[in-house]
């Protein structure tokens, strides 16, 4: 049995940045199956040789120290290419032939990683199906779907459709490169492998709890596709989602792809929808100052850069708990990170002599600074009953001996490859995704629209948001992570 991945998209950004880095990284460790091959397809006119002249510089410049000339000698070996035109039939029948013609074992799994222009995908598959590329009666064959998977609810039905008329969900693994990230895949240990925390995982115990996934970088040339995503379809549909839903779910009874996903989507069918004037006091939205002198962006664009919103999960864990989200371009630094603040002690043993505690924190550091903290109340030594906040602190990076974090990307197609779609979304997990972005989105189309908040870049977005926690008597955790 040999493994094929077949890159759609190959002269593109993303296969020369992450996928042949990982695929290589891989590669170095000894986890590529033995007879492992990679073929690239695009419309650039490359041979063989070429394309693999090409990623070996791209390689280089990604992987750094690990680069080794030997190793890619025998890696580029694997790599081949096919100049295909996806809405071409006969660019398929060609592939197949090259396929046959390197699978040198009678069966062989199949991955088809589209890395294309979206508006391609449906084209791409409803091809593989045509040329017979999806028949799996000689070995698996399976699908990795980029983001973004549709615009809205209708188009990823819509995409969700096609799909399923050629490939078998178990067949599809849509990606969402957060679900890749060590720190993410940490949450599930930190919840499910630990007794600790998991009485104190509800409404009992926790006042809310905050998502930020900030960026300190602005649009920059990413104009063109940004202006027409902004913020929500960009950050919100699928990555501050994916962190919510880790981040709230119930156990699954096993760590199996469909029950994982099953408890996930069950976070979604909970988040409560929005109504009337809900928009406008749970959604928040701003714009960076110079976001319209950015390329391809439109002089009157009214595209959100930040947005906040405050969603409840109406359960028997988080029933009234709000989970605030929030996410930014031109902010103060790059930190995702999941802050859960517990409630403040029920009574105040010693009076005016303590400060008002504000309640223990425990903070998820998703990236850079990958790690947790504990906040908790401690007494300054040498004074009456004084007490400070501490902190205990874990790092990734302080284990010693302990290698750097692997990419995303590693991660997730080695799970592919092995047929494991934990990490990958479900279409009715996507679809879900849509139907609670899809009201905001439409809301903030119309006429009632909330204010949209300009901000300077290099801070916490529109200064009008650190209000709008206040009134709610809350405090964003704004704090840039410390790298060593
Ligand atoms: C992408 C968005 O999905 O995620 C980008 O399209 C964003 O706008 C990026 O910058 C953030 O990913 P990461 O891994 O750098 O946090």
């Amino acid at each position: 049995m040999s493994d094929t991945i077949v890159i759609f998209g190959a002269s593109g950004d993303l296969t020369s940045r992450k996928l042949i880095p990982a695929l290589f990284q891989l590669f170095l460790k000894g986890r590529l199956p033995q007879e492992a091959r990679i073929v690239g397809v695009s419309r650039s006119d490359f041979t063989h040789q070429k394309w693999r002249d090409l990623l070996s510089q791209s390689t280089r410049q990604y992987v750094g120290d690990q680069f080794n000339e030997t190793a890619w000698s025998e890696f580029a070996n694997r790599i081949f290419y096919h100049p295909g035109d996806i809405t071409n039939s006969e660019s398929f029948s060609a592939l197949a032939k090259l396929l046959a013609e390197i699978e040198t074992t009678e069966s062989s799994s199949r991955i088809y990683y589209l890395s294309t222009m979206p508006q391609l995908y449906a084209e791409a598959i409803k091809q593989l199906g045509a040329a017979g590329l999806a028949d799996d009666r000689h070995g698996s064959r399976r699908v990795i779907i980029e983001k973004p998977f549709g615009t809205d609810l209708k188009t990823a039905q819509r995409l969700n459709d096609s799909i399923h008329d050629v490939f078998r969900e178990d067949q599809i693994y849509r990606i969402d490169h957060y679900l890749g990230k060590e720190t993410v895949q940490n949450i599930f240990a930190l919840r499910f492998a630990n007794s600790i925390f998991e009485p104190l995982w509800n409404r009992r115990y926790v006042d809310h709890v905050q998502i930020t996934v900030a960026e300190e970088v602005v649009v920059g040339r990413r104009g063109g596709y940004y202006d027409e995503s902004g913020v929500l379809r960009d950050m919100f549909q699928n990555h501050l989602l994916q962190l919510l839903m880790i981040t709230a779910m119930e156990p699954p009874a096993r760590y199996d792809a469909n029950l994982v996903r099953d408890e996930k989507v069950k976070v979604l069918h909970c988040i409560r929808k929005m109504v009337g004037g809900d928009f406008a006091n749970q959604t928040f939205r701003g714009q960076y100052e110079g976001y319209l002198s950015e390329e391809g962006v439109p002089e009157e664009s009214e595209t959100a850069t930040f947005a906040a919103l405050k969603l409840y999960c109406d359960n028997w864990r988080w029933k009234d708990v709000p989970f605030y989200l929030r996410s930014g371009k031109g902010m103060s630094c790059r930190t995702t990170q999941i802050v859960i603040q517990f409630k403040q002690v029920p009574h105040i043993l010693f009076g005016a002599k303590m400060r008002e505690p504000l309640g223990n924190r425990l903070v998820i550091q998703v990236q850079p600074a990958e790690g947790i903290q504990l906040h908790f109340e401690t007494k300054v030594p040498d004074s009456d009953m004084k007490t400070r906040t501490s902190t205990l602190d874990f790092s990734f990076q302080n284990q010693a001996g302990e290698a750097d974090l692997p990419d995303a990307y590693q991660r997730l197609l080695l799970d592919a490859i092995n047929g494991d779609a934990s990490l990958f979304a479900r279409s009715d997990e996507v679809e879900l995704a849509w139907g609670i972005i899809d009201p905001i989105i439409a809301a903030w189309d119309s006429p009632a629209a909330p204010e949209l908040h300009r901000y300077a870049t290099g801070y916490w977005g529109p200064s009008e948001i650190s209000d709008w926690m206040q009134e709610q008597g809350r405090e964003w955790f704004d704090v840039c992570p410390v790298l060593n």
